[in-house]
């Protein structure tokens, strides 16, 4: 069953699109990697699939009772967000927030939930440091569990190895490949296609203009 069907969309700013013609179809315990050149409009997909953005035109349907605050996002990272003055603790925990209500404090299940995918991410001997002072990897790593609090079945991923090494990026991506085994759905931008290609089973390639590009879903 669909849990994201995407229908002729088109996305951007005020009004204008930067990308057009999307469709494809994500079923639960999809890995789906979103491919394409720099300024092409991925980052704009997913902010549009979170809602963050109102589609320029067309439809997006989440489908199996998904809801959108049932979705883990793990933005493209800025040197700015970076030099984050935070707590470990405090910024995985900040990924409870959909689940605040009209209370304006976390509950003891949500300190508790931090606390579960802090460890999950091997990062409990560094849940007191403060966030700017960590390694790119281990950066990552805080904000993976940060996504995690938000949900246990879809995460959407910007480019999660971007400005790593190579053993950082292969246990970011061994750390994505048991996510998405346990259950939960991969939606990934990405530019590494070695790796979008061992993981992925379904790829779409953003179509971008004045490139030979093609657009399109492709199944793995
Ligand atoms: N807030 C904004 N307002 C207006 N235009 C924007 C905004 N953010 C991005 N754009 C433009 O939209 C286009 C697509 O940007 P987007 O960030 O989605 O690309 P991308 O494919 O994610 O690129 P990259 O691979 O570099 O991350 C670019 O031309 C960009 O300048
Ligand atoms: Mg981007």
């Amino acid at each position: 069953m669909a849990i994201l069907t995407v229908r002729n969309l088109a996305v951007g700013y005020d009004r204008r699109s930067v990308l057009e013609n999307i469709d494809f179809e994500i079923s639960a315990g999809d890995y789906f990697c979103i491919v394409g050149e720099n300024g092409s409009g991925k980052t704009t997909l997913m902010k549009t699939i979170l809602g963050l953005i109102s589609p320029v035109s067309g439809m997006i349907e989440y489908g199996d009772n998904l809801e959108r605050k049932q979705i883990g996002y793990l933005p493209q990272q800025t040197d700015a967000q970076r030099d984050f003055p935070a707590s470990v603790y405090e910024i995985v925990l900040s990924g409870c927030q959909n689940g605040l209500g009209n209370r304006f404090f976390y509950s003891s299940k949500q300190k508790a939930l931090a606390l579960k995918q802090i460890d999950k991410m091997g990062l409990t001997n560094l849940k007191n440091r403060c966030y700017r002072e960590l390694s790119g990897g281990q950066q990552q790593r805080v904000l993976l569990a940060r996504a995690l609090c938000a949900t246990s079945r879809v995460l959407l991923l910007d480019e999660p190895v971007s400005g790593l090494d190579p053993q950082m990026t292969e246990e970011m991506y061994q750390l994505i490949h048991g996510l998405n085994e346990e259950g939960l759905t991969i939606i990934m931008i990405s530019h590494d296609l070695d790796n979008v290609k061992k993981y992925a089973n379904k790829i779409y390639g953003v179509p971008s203009e004045g490139s030979n590009q093609e657009g399109g879903m492709q199944v793995c």
